[in-house]
């Protein structure tokens, strides 16, 4: 059933016009080979996965080191490293699956929503590869690659409609998954991104990033440091929780950011003092999770409005925040009295990473939504304007 429907897709391709080499291809390994390509943020990365869910191959190298001296992703040095690593990261991922170009059935590359220098570098190798082989472009949405990660190899669990907490560095959103290019918007955050939140608390914390071998970061290095902490001993108001807002399923973690630094000036704690650290780490990220918690309940509220009596498949968290395992927690624990599963991509998938793009390049590769090769990047992108944008049935790109 799996394989015909995918022939039947390529074959469907083909009839659009795709090239003779990408319908050959396909036809005789059936499984679809796609390489993915991710350079929106600070994260050089690539891999290359197959349709069955099988990640062939996978190279990320991180920015952690370089950007922890300044305190935040520097825009330019981020675009520069990425410049560098970029030749290299396809190189090594190539080599690592023992795949060249040739074998492989698309060429999928984030487009955006992201910083436009390095949204440039990966969109640049994606085109000028998919080019120069003649293979089919797919340019990603980074959220949807987020939102779809926790599908592969796991399709059957992880069907259309599904609820979706997006939770990074750039978004905080509440999504109505209802297929490939179909996303409801139900909340977003008022101000920053929890990620936002996380990294600017634990520099306020003073906590130092962790190594990015493994899994570097300011999110990573708060949860890590709270793990010693009493949440309770610094108790913080769960934002959005008054009359006039409670309603709201929008998110905000500007206030909590706020309070945290205040609490400093005021020398409420002292962010030298281990124990006063991680107490405050704790309270944040217990705070945190409980604003999720409580927005998500009502974004299942709204989205079964909008189903009108269809069913949830499952709640999927996803995003870098989403590898935080307090967190994970707690939607656990709302999605089992939502009477469904929680299902988050393992850690290493929730943060940026190449297998995202190239997973979601085999779900639009399968429905034939290809893009040409003059196609730029987009630097701020609704996920909802990608339905009304659609993509290209064609193969000449030029
Ligand atoms: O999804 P992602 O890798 O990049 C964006 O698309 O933004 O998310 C990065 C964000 C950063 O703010 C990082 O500190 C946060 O996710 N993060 C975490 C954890 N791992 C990554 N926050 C809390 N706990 C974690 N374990
Ligand atoms: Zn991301």
């Amino acid at each position: 059933m799996h394989i015909l429907r995918q022939v039947g897709q390529i074959r469907q391709i083909k009839q659009i016009g795709q090239t003779r080499h990408f319908a050959q291809t396909s036809r005789h390994s059936q499984v679809l080979r796609v390489l993915g390509l991710e350079s929106s943020c600070d994260d050089t990365a690539a891999a290359i996965v197959t349709s069955s869910g099988e990640i062939l191959s996978e190279t990320n190298r991180h920015q952690h080191a370089i950007h922890s001296q300044h305190g935040g992703i520097v825009p330019g040095l981020a675009a520069n490293h990425h410049l560098m690593n970029m030749p290299l990261v396809v190189h090594e991922t190539l080599k690592a699956a023992g795949l060249q170009i040739s074998d492989l059935d698309a060429i999928a590359v984030t487009r955006g929503p992201g910083l436009p220098a390095s949204l440039a570098v990966c969109m640049s190798a994606g085109k000028t590869l998919a080019a120069v082989h003649e293979k089919p472009l797919i340019g990603v949405h980074h959220m949807e690659a987020h939102a779809l990660m926790a599908r592969m190899g796991a399709e059957d669990k992880v069907q259309f409609p599904y609820l979706c907490l997006l939770i990074s560095g750039g978004h905080t959103l509440t999504l109505v998954v209802h297929d490939i290019n179909e996303y409801t918007m139900i909340g977003t955050t008022r101000d920053d991104s929890i990620g936002e939140a996380f990294d600017k608390v634990a520099r306020e914390l003073q906590i130092p990033w962790i190594d990015a071998q493994i899994g570097g970061g300011a999110g990573p290095a708060l949860e890590q440091c709270a793990l010693a902490g009493d949440p309770t001993r610094f108790p913080l108001p769960v934002p959005m929780d008054k009359a006039d807002s409670a309603g709201s399923p929008d998110f905000s973690f500007s206030g909590l950011k706020t309070r945290i630094k205040r609490m400093r000036e005021q020398a409420l704690f002292d962010p030298l003092c281990a124990q006063d650290q991680a107490d405050v780490a704790a309270a944040f990220q217990m705070t945190a999770a409980k604003h999720l918690r409580k927005k998500t309940v009502l974004a299942f509220r709204r989205a079964r409005e909008l189903l009108q009596g269809q069913p949830l498949s499952c709640l999927v968290a996803s995003g870098g925040v989403a590898s935080n395992l307090a967190v994970r927690q707690v939607l656990a624990g709302l999605a089992a009295k939502e009477g469904v599963e929680l299902v988050c991509p393992p850690p290493s998938l929730c943060t940026d990473n190449g297998v995202m793009i190239a997973w979601a390049g085999i779900e639009r590769l399968r429905r034939g939504l290809l893009d040409p090769y003059t196609i730029d990047f987009i630097q701020r992108w609704p996920l909802e304007d990608l339905k009304q944008m659609g993509y290209t049935k064609r193969t000449s790109s030029f």
